[in-house]
């Protein structure tokens, strides 16, 4: 703990400019000593008297002198000591290992976390190298590392801001760590304290929880998929099979039409109801087909698809919809899977915008930029509320959310200068060989 407080003549210097009225009397005294010295040196031989008076001042005043001063360092001694004793407890009793190195990176303070931690004692570890306490893949770096945070001037700061930092133990254990560290030069000589904290158990809850999560986006990615899979196979059938059937079925009723006796009205007229009938059934099968997945999407690609969603849109919801592309041909080489997630946010958010907003117009951008494609659907609407995100039953956005962030993106919900709402999507596109 030596290296730190102030000096023993710091001490004393401060406690005699305590006092000037001791200090001011003391130099008269001195003075007047001097002055009696003289007298005694030219006049002693003649008085015997002025002689020895002068000696006796001499013994008091010079031993008094000694005295005090002798009583100051005696005091100053104990108050450095009651400082250092105080701070080391306090050093002690710290929950974090701190650990002091000076220029060589010997360390020379080493309190009792840090014996704790690193599983070493305090008297073997003063003394020895930082680098016993660090793994050997970082030892190279470290050193320069801390001679270089030496150099900025700056007192102190936290260490390995974005990466974790490892150490170890004394039986060969690494551990992860949250350190920082902060330098002071004392009588020319540089020092550096690291305070450090094991983050041990709070990593592993969270790398549990991280890899918690990533399973869960797993586990809900692979269900969308599948339900995914499932209607675009009735949405085929409906489509391939019942439409071929249907319109067999119109042929062949055109077929009977043509050779009924033209005569019998009824019977012509039921032939037509049974016609419309026939045309009603194909455009539902068509429009069945077409909500559960548009087959347009799988065969003409995301850019077509998305038209034909804000067309549709605009002509059930009565809102115009305008759909700007910067690059459509960056939307085509998209794998099917993001795609899909693409086209159902912008359906959901535009079925948000008929149910929700009372908008007057709605804009959907499609932009591609940095490997990456950016979505936006923007509305004249009334806005979304902090509260409507929090509603518990909703689950259109936070899907989203959930799914973007699953490709590596994420969805932002803001609102625009003049009101409504604006929903920017960003995603990465996966490298041509990462596609599955
Ligand atoms: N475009 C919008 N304009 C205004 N409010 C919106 C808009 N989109 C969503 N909201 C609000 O956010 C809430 C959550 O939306 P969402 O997650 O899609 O769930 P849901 O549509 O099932 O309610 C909605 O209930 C609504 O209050
Ligand atoms: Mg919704």
């Amino acid at each position: 703990m030596g290296e730190s407080g102030p000096d023993i003549l710091t001490l004393v210097k401060r406690a005699y400019g305590r006092h000037p009225a001791l200090v001011a009397a003391s130099t008269a005294a001195l003075l007047a000593l001097l002055g009696l010295n003289v007298v005694a040196l030219l006049r002693g031989l003649e008085s015997a008297w002025l002689l020895s008076t002068v000696m006796v001042a001499d013994v008091i005043v010079i031993g008094s002198g000694i005295f005090g001063a002798s009583r100051a360092v005696m005091s100053a001694t104990y108050r450095i000591e009651a400082n250092e004793a105080r701070l080391a407890s306090i050093v002690d009793s710290a929950m974090d290992a701190i650990l002091t190195v000076d220029e060589e990176q010997k360390v020379v303070l080493f309190n009792l976390a840090a014996e704790t931690v690193f599983g070493v004692r305090r008297e073997d570890a003063l003394g020895s190298s930082l680098e016993r306490f660090l793994p050997s893949r970082f030892r190279t770096g470290h050193r320069a590392h801390i001679q270089g945070f030496g150099r900025t001037g700056v007192t102190g700061r936290r260490m390995g801001d974005a990466t974790t930092l490892w150490a170890l133990r004394a039986n060969g254990e690494e551990f992860p760590i949250e350190a920082s560290i902060s330098q002071a030069v004392e009588d020319g000589r540089r020092f550096y304290t690291v305070i450090l904290r094991d983050i041990t158990l709070r990593k592993r809850a969270d790398d549990a929880l991280r890899a918690q999560q990533r399973e869960l986006r797993e586990l809900s990615a692979r269900v969308v998929e599948a339900r995914e899979e499932e209607k675009t196979h009735i949405a085929r059938e409906l489509h391939d099979e019942l439409g071929q059937m249907l319109t067999a079925l119109k042929m062949d009723l055109a077929w009977l039409a043509g050779r009924l006796p033209a005569e019998d009205a009824e019977v012509a007229a039921r032939a037509g109801e049974m016609r419309g009938l026939l045309e009603d059934t194909v455009s539902a099968a068509r429009r069945i087909s077409a909500d559960l997945r548009p087959l347009m999407l799988d065969d003409l690609g995301l850019a077509e698809a998305a038209q034909w969603l804000a067309q549709d849109f605009a002509k059930r919801s009565g809102i115009p919809c305008e759909v700007r592309m910067v690059e459509p041909e960056a939307l085509q080489g998209l794998p099917k899977t993001l795609s899909t997630a693409i086209y159902r946010a912008v359906q959901e958010s535009l079925t948000n915008v008929a149910r929700h907003s009372g908008a007057k117009r709605v804009w959907v951008a499609f932009a591609a930029e940095n490997g990456g494609v950016q979505i936006e659907i923007e509305d004249d609407g009334r806005g979304i509320g902090a509260e409507d995100l929090k509603k518990a039953r909703s689950l259109g956005l936070k899907g989203m959310r959930e799914r973007f962030a699953y490709f590596g993106g994420s969805l932002e919900i803001s609102s625009p200068a003049r009101g409504g709402t604006r929903l920017r999507i960003q995603v990465p596109v996966p490298r041509e060989d990462a596609r599955g």
